[in-house]
């Protein structure tokens, strides 16, 4: 609040002493200064007032006049401000003027003279009047100003009053008057407190000051509560820094107020205009709002609330402390859980609502809010939350169902969720035909039915303290499962999808059911039902994630009917394949120069996926042979290997890879095929070498006996041609070589089109020889050749003889006789150019040939 305080005070009688004719109009010259709020007074003051009174001015209307008015500092002489003021003529004469120091006009002593002048002259100036300093009767160091409000953003200069010959040491550098010395304009940003110090030796003194805003309080809302009174309240805006006897003061309609606390004790059932002044001592703001009161009801919270439960719906009721709500219409919102409940209640001083639709058995809290029904303006205070429970119901229908195994017909259901069972579940009452169970936990039920139709009804209820669930029927049939295909089912993305034909008779949907197959046990069965819908695409089942992996799963469709459930389809498969386990009774058999491998496959259980192939790793003992590896789809395979001592290693593969390998030790011998062609070769060519020289020897024996020995008359031929054409060495353990020099040269040999070099059939058909120079000479493409990478041994075999001696002879008997013949290197070819595709579990599937070659 600003302070008129008179100062000056001067009175001017000069306007008689006239000088030469030229009178000086101006009289009564009186000067102000307007002091800013402060505590206490003498803070500073910085706005000059002049009032004077001009004696021509009277009754000289149409004359129009300027002044000019100079401002000085007294001590100093020195100009401060010189303005010149136009002005219309007044009746009265009298004119104020008002001037803003730069620095508070406590700091020196100023003084203030002025002439008139219009259009024709200039009049002489008055005299100075002058509005004293502090400087001149100061006790001690004085700092001005002090203890003022600034808005944030000003620049205030300071000055300091000292003692006649002290300095102020900072700041303080402009000297003004004997005692007075003034500080550059210092700008204050920020809202704060500042302390500033004049420090004069002796003695110091300083000054406080306060920067802040304006008041900026908004939004004016005038309500009432209780239909009798109104209470005003707004916000406050941005803050003003300022506190204590500085902060912003206001006024409702004239009535003093404090923050948020206004209210007027009367209601104009009108429109009304309220008005709220806020102050400070930096500035004012106005805010107005206009309503009818009866359209600003914000009703206080109700009080007391209860409740009264049941199953399903509960009645809240509460009360109003307010007498004046009793004749009000209202409107009021449940607040249930945490959701607003989506009925609203309405009627004269409303105190009850009834919730409906509740859970059964389920805990609840609730709250209360009203409003004005007529003139609906905000919800007013939530009530205090009530927390209830709901009463125990008879449960949801169970979801039942049948499963046939292994001549055991099981009913089957599923337990209620919470949700479902509407409070503690006691038990279950199974009936089949006449006959009831009751059950406690159980939730599958062997049965043994009769044929009578009424005997293969069943129904199950659950039960709980408020009774026995609607039942739930399934019709077992008379005759069991049709049987159907079991088709084969792969796996998607974790889970399955089954899809099936619609079937006509179907009254109810489908149930999709499924077990592990392998694992199952008479109870767990899992379904699922799929209503009856009209839309084309509901013949699908699509389920993930619930799925062990290497679990093999039955899954089946049954139609639901209005009879008993049909079977429409059932597969099996794995949601996600494993590596399968070990294959089991891994043996081999010498069969001639084959060896055939065979085993049986992995257990049921153990198969973790659908077996594609098995793979065959041969290695051969104290080698460094590499073989390639050999797949089949059979579990077996008939391998063509040089004698020697090998492991075969089985191991099964699914999509995810190959399992653990079964291993299996063999040595291979010569087999007797082999022997007895080549003896039987062997003798033959001999013989009839043997039979040639005979019949040579006889044609020409008188040509040879005069030539050679013609005295001798008998040859004997057996001996020395055995020996010659075809003999045999004794060699170590047991082992015998022969040899036949004059049958075929083994260095070319002339029956390569028949050659096989350590053949090798395999059943497989899809696997194809794995190096292009045998594929050249392979008959058939199901025949596969692999050659050890060193030295190779060519047999040389006689295809046709194979086939007149399907049995071979037994290979122990004729063990010890071993036919070599010459030895023959054929060239080597590339052979570890092997093309296998390495799928991430090292199981190998050669690709074909042409892939190969290409
Ligand atoms: C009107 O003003 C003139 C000067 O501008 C002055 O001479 C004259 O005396 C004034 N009249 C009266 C009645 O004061
Ligand atoms: C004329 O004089 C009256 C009385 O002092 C004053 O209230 C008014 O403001 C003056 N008019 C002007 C234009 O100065
Ligand atoms: C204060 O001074 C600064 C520069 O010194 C100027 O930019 C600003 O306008 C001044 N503020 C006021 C309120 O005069
Ligand atoms: C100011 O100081 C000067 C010289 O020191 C002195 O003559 C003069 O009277 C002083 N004025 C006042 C008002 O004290
Ligand atoms: C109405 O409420 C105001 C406060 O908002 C209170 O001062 C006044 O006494 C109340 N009047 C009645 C009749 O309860
Ligand atoms: C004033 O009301 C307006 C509109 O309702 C709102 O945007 C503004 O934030 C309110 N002001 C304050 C300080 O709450
Ligand atoms: C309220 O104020 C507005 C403007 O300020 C005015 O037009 C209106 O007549 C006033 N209403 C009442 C009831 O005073
Ligand atoms: C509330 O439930 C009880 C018991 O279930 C019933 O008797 C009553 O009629 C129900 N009330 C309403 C309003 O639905
Ligand atoms: C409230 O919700 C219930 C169930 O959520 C619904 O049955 C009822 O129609 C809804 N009522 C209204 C008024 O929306
Ligand atoms: C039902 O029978 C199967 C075998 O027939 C048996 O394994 C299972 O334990 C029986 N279940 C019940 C609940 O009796
Ligand atoms: C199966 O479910 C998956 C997601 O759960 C969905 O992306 C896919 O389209 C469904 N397939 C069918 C046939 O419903």
């Amino acid at each position: 609040m600003s302070v008129w305080l008179v100062y000056a005070l001067l009175f001017s009688l000069i306007g008689q002493t006239e000088q030469d004719g030229h009178p000086v109009p101006i009289e009564e010259v009186k000067m102000y200064t307007e002091e800013t709020y402060c505590a206490s007074s003498d803070c500073g003051a910085w706005v000059l007032k002049v009032t004077w009174r001009d004696k021509f001015a009277e009754n000289n209307e149409s004359e129009k006049v300027s002044y000019d008015i100079e401002v000085l500092h007294t001590q100093q002489m020195k100009t401060v401000h010189f303005e010149t003021i136009h002005v219309m003529p007044n009746k009265t004469s009298y004119y104020h003027w008002r001037w803003t120091s730069p620095i508070p006009l406590q700091c020196t002593s100023h003084s203030v003279r002025l002439r008139r002048h219009n259009e024709l002259n200039i009049g002489e100036w008055t005299p100075l009047y002058t509005h004293k300093g502090q400087d001149l009767n100061a006790a001690t160091t004085t700092v001005y100003p002090h203890d003022q409000v600034f808005a944030v953003g000003s620049n205030i200069t300071f000055c300091c009053i000292v003692e006649t010959d002290k300095r102020p040491l900072s700041e303080f550098l402009i000297r003004i008057s004997n005692r007075t010395y003034i500080t550059k304009p210092v700008p204050f940003e920020e809202p704060s407190t500042p302390n500033i110090h004049c420090d004069v030796e002796g003695n110091p003194s300083g000054s406080t000051i306060f920067i802040g805003y304006p008041p900026d309080d908004q939004n004016l809302t005038c309500i009432t509560r209780n239909l009798t009174s109104l209470e005003c309240i707004w916000e406050k805006g941005r803050n003003t820094y300022l506190t204590l006897n500085r902060k912003t003061t206001y006024t409702l309609d004239g009535r003093v107020c404090e923050y948020r606390k206004c209210v007027i004790h009367e209601l104009k059932k009108q429109v009304t205009n309220w008005t709220l002044i806020a102050k400070n001592p930096l500035g004012v703001k106005t805010l107005t709002d206009t309503a009818d009161p009866t359209h600003r009801v914000l009703l206080r919270a109700p009080s007391k609330i209860s409740h009264d439960a049941y199953a399903r719906n509960v009645t809240l009721r509460w009360s109003w402390n307010e007498e004046s709500y009793a004749l009000f219409p209202m409107i009021c919102q449940v607040k249930l859980n945490g959701n607003i409940y989506n009925k609203t209640f309405n009627g004269m001083g409303l105190t009850s609502a009834v919730l409906i639709n509740l859970q059964p058995f389920a805990t609840y809290t609730a709250q209360v809010q009203c409003g004005s029904y007529e003139h609906f303006y905000e919800w007013g205070d939530w009530s205090e939350i009530t927390e209830f429970s709901t009463k125990e119901d008879i449960p949801e229908a169970v979801d039942v169902w049948i499963h046939y195994s292994e001549q055991t017909t099981s009913v089957l259901w599923k337990p209620l969720t919470q949700q479902q069972s509407h409070g503690i579940i006691t038990g279950y009452e199974i009936s089949i035909g006449k006959i009831k169970k009751d059950l406690k936990t159980q939730l599958c039920y062997n049965i043994t039915s009769g044929n009578e139709k009424s005997d293969r009804i069943i129904t199950v209820s659950a039960k709980n303290s408020a009774g026995p669930s609607p039942p739930s029927t399934i019709i077992i049939p008379s005759y069991p499962d049709s049987e159907v295909d079991i088709s084969r089912i792969n796996g998607k993305n974790g889970g399955f999808e089954m899809s099936w034909e619609e079937y006509p008779y179907s009254t109810c949907g489908y149930v999709v059911e499924w077990f592990p197959t392998y694992k199952k046990t008479q109870c767990a069965v899992a379904w699922e039902k799929i209503p009856k819908c009209d839309s084309g695409a509901c013949n699908t089942w699509n389920r993930s994630g619930i799925f062990e992996e290497g679990v093999r799963y039955t899954v089946s469709v049954y139609a639901c009917t209005d009879d008993s459930p049909k079977l429409l389809k059932r597969s099996e498969g794995y949601a996600i394949e494993k590596q399968p386990g070990k294959v089991v009774n891994l043996k081999g058999e010498n069969k001639g120069r084959n060896v055939e491998l065979s085993w049986d496959e992995v257990p049921l259980e153990q198969q973790n996926g659908f077996i594609q192939h098995y793979e065959v790793i041969i290695l051969l003992s104290g080698s460094e042979t590499i073989f390639d590896p050999v797949t089949t789809e059979e579990p077996k395979v008939n391998l063509k290997l040089d004698p020697g001592s090998y492991t075969f290693r089985v191991r099964a593969c699914t999509s995810e890879g190959g399992g653990d390998y079964a291993t299996h030790k063999m040595n291979v011998e010569k087999s007797s095929d082999q022997i007895i062609a080549a003896t039987v070769v062997g003798c033959s060519a001999a013989t009839l070498i043997f039979i040639i020289i005979s019949v040579l020897c006889y044609r020409k024996r008188k040509w040879l006996k005069k030539l050679l020995y013609p005295d001798i008359p008998e040859p004997k031929l057996a001996g020395k041609w055995i020996t010659k054409g075809f003999y045999c060495t004794q060699m170590t353990e047991g082992y015998m070589k022969c040899e036949i020099q004059e049958v075929h040269s083994l260095e070319h040999p002339a029956i390569s089109g028949s050659l096989r070099v350590l053949d090798l059939i395999s059943s497989n058909p899809k696997v194809v020889p794995a190096q292009h120079f045998y594929q050249n000479i392979s008959e058939s493409p199901a025949d596969v050749s692999y050659c050890p990478v060193q030295k190779l041994t060519s047999i040389i075999e006689n295809p046709s003889y194979n086939m007149t001696i399907p049995e071979p002879v037994g290979v122990a008997q004729i063990s010890d006789l071993t036919l070599e013949m010459q030895d023959s290197y054929l060239p080597a070819p590339n052979f570890v150019q092997n093309n296998f595709v390495v799928k991430g579990s090292d199981c190998y599937k050669p690709q074909s040939a042409s892939a190969t070659n290409a």
